[in-house]
């Protein structure tokens, strides 16, 4: 073998070692499928919403996650082709709006999907099917947060609920696994601001979701007076 050959063989043995390592897919424990409370995300960010919120749970974004805390986050680089789901937008305007600012909701996809829809390979193949996951999760398969709630008749009334009320009613409707709670204190009052559900990585169960916020952090949810 003369050196061109040489050199072709180490080029074409360093080409499939980096093929191998950009395709494999980045480790992960499971899913967190999250759901926002709009009247809570507006009171609480420190610009006002420029519409007013509906009394509804609406997706934050489904993320990849990791049992020990160390999430994945934007681990391929395709950003979002708006063509590619022109055909969801409508149904992606009423249950992942852009709570802040509504002229904008693209731009909320296209950050939940490189920040952590990217990182969801092989369970999510690309952005099409990321989005027409979601979309099958909160509608199809009815894990809306208000609807589970609500069928617990536990209702958006601005009343004070404990966390095992709010908990249970949950678990009813996700084979009796424990959700994530965020809440956040606002003026005096302690909001509920965020429930996650989690499944395993392939989507295929519902798992107690890991690490609930610690007593202590600004996002604990505490025994008691809780407002939803
Ligand atoms: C989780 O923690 C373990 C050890 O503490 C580490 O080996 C592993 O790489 C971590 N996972 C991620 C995805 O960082
Ligand atoms: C949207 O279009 C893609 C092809 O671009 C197709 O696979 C998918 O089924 C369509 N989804 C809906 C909801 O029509
Ligand atoms: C989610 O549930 C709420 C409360 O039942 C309902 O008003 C809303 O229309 C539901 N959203 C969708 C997209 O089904
Ligand atoms: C999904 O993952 C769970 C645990 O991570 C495993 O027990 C199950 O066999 C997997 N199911 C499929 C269809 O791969």
């Amino acid at each position: 073998m003369g050196i061109t050959g040489m050199i072709y063989m180490v080029t074409m043995v360093f080409s499939l070692i980096v093929l191998i390592l950009s395709s494999s897919a980045v480790k992960f424990d499971y899913f967190q499928f999250t759901q926002q409370y709009q009247p809570a995300v507006c009171s609480s960010n420190p610009t006002p919403c420029k519409d007013p919120p509906d009394k509804l749970f609406t997706v934050h974004g489904l993320w990849p996650s990791n049992v020990n805390g160390s999430d994945p986050k934007k681990c391929k680089t395709t950003i979002l082709n708006p063509q590619t789901i022109t055909n969801l937008t409508a149904q992606l305007e009423i249950i992942w709006p852009n709570v802040l600012n509504r002229k904008a909701h693209a731009r909320f996809w296209r950050k939940q999907w490189r920040k952590h829809g990217t990182c969801g390979y092989p369970t999510i193949a690309d952005d099409m099917h990321y989005f027409s996951t979601v979309i099958e999760m909160y509608i199809t398969k009815k894990q809306n947060v208000s609807e589970i709630l609500s069928k617990a008749k536990i209702k958006p009334e601005k009343k004070f609920r404990t966390r095992d009320d709010i908990v249970n009613a949950i678990s009813q409707s996700i084979d009796y696994k424990k959700p994530k709670l965020k809440c956040k204190n606002n003026n005096q009052i302690t909001e509920l601001v965020e429930v996650g559900l989690c499944s395993d990585n392939n989507l295929t169960q519902f798992i107690d979701c890991p690490r609930p916020f610690p007593q202590g952090s600004p996002f604990f949810c505490p025994t008691n007076n809780i407002q939803y």
